[in-house]
């Protein structure tokens, strides 16, 4: 017998007996620039080649945004692509979130920018920080206030445009990332598309392993951060790997079990798509069948915040996930922060 308490003990939502009230994604959205960035570019740019690119990481390809393109324009254009799929009007959100790291300037937040560009004049609006886990974290903090009752429909977004603190002169870095952006809608409905749970994690004795040392406080833009090239995403490729897998095995482990779920009973495990080495070894670990599991890093690299809103817009757009079924999200990122979420499509 399971050493576990029982399961309405162990679902978050039960025991506070938030069954009364379901938070939903009624829409989904994702935009990526139309600029495509070849391996057989980055050969010409860096000392690489199509094949290391490939082999080591699953990527092909990679979108890059116009130079007038900012991060709100593309969180912007897949919010808008959200609303239309929920039927809801720019004005009926209350609140919207945006998960980045790479925000159009250090204030005001990509969240104010985009609720100027999308007319959304009710809502709040604030921008949050968890690196590539943003997505999950934002669905978890908009999740809380439509439980709460105190909205009824929250804006979820992640967005990035990479391509503007990535070092094109570094094969290490330049290769693996790109820019898009991914939007939910979520609402109070009883019927289906409910998210179930989601946990998230954070190690913050790790942050040296994947961060931008430049640029904020510590160490403010100056001539000299500039020539060191401080104002760039610096990574230890390897440790985060190994952080990675650890880490989004055990977080799917902790959802799973909170929802008295099995993985055979998930019929599509989105990760973050950062590399697909990592997205083998992490259903590898789980005993995920490799069908049940989406991929498209090899079509737009790691867009960081929004690369799980960008899967999951493509999965439920291209009827790969079926109303009923259950999904697993799974994140890791900069922090170190790490995240993973069941939803009942
Ligand atoms: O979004 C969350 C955060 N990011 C991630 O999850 C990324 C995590 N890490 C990774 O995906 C992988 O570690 C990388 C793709 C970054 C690197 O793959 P790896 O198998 O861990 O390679 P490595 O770092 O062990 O490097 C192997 C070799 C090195 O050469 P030496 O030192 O063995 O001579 C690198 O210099 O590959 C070299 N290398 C390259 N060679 C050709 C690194 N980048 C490139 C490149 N082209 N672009």
């Amino acid at each position: 017998m399971s050493d576990l308490p029982p399961a309405h003990f162990r679902n978050p939502r039960a025991r506070h007996g938030f069954r009364s009230r379901t938070c939903s994604i009624t829409g989904v959205g994702a935009y990526v620039p139309e600029r495509i960035l070849t391996n057989a570019e980055l050969e010409r740019m860096v000392d690489t080649t199509d094949e290391w690119i490939t082999s080591r990481t699953g990527i092909r390809e990679r979108r890059i945004a116009a130079p007038d393109e900012a991060t709100s324009d593309l969180a912007a254009k897949a919010a808008v692509r959200a609303l239309e799929y929920a039927g809801v009007t720019a004005d009926q959100v209350d609140l919207i979130i945006v998960a980045t790291i790479t925000p159009d300037m250090l204030f005001p937040s990509v969240a104010c920018l985009v609720q100027q560009k999308i007319g959304a004049k009710r809502a709040a609006a604030f921008d949050l920080e968890a690196a590539c886990s943003g997505f999950i974290y934002a669905l978890e903090v908009g999740q809380q206030f439509i439980m709460s009752h105190t909205y009824d429909t929250v804006l979820v977004i992640g967005a990035e445009k990479l391509s503007s603190i990535v070092d094109w002169t570094d094969r290490n870095t330049c290769v693996l990332f790109g820019d898009g952006a991914g939007a939910v809608v979520l609402q109070n409905r009883q019927r289906s598309h409910g998210l179930l749970t989601a946990c998230m994690g954070a190690d913050g004795s790790k942050a040296s392993l994947l961060c931008m040392p430049g640029g904020g406080s510590k160490i403010p833009a100056t001539h000299d951060s500039v020539s060191s090239r401080l104002h760039y995403l610096r990574m230890d490729g390897r440790e985060v790997f190994k952080n990675a897998v650890t880490a989004m095995g055990l977080a799917a482990q902790e959802v799973l079990a909170r929802c008295d779920l099995t993985m055979d009973q998930i019929q599509c495990v989105i990760p973050h798509q950062a590399n697909r080495r990592i997205i083998d070894a992490v259903a590898h670990r789980l005993g995920a069948p490799v069908e049940r599991v989406y991929m498209n890093v090899d079509r737009f690299g790691n867009t960081s915040a929004a690369s799980v809103a960008i899967a999951l817009d493509e999965a439920v757009r291209g009827g790969i996930v079926k109303r009923g079924d259950l999904l697993l999200l799974l994140v890791f990122g900069a922090g170190l922060t790490w995240g993973a979420a069941v939803i009942e499509w």
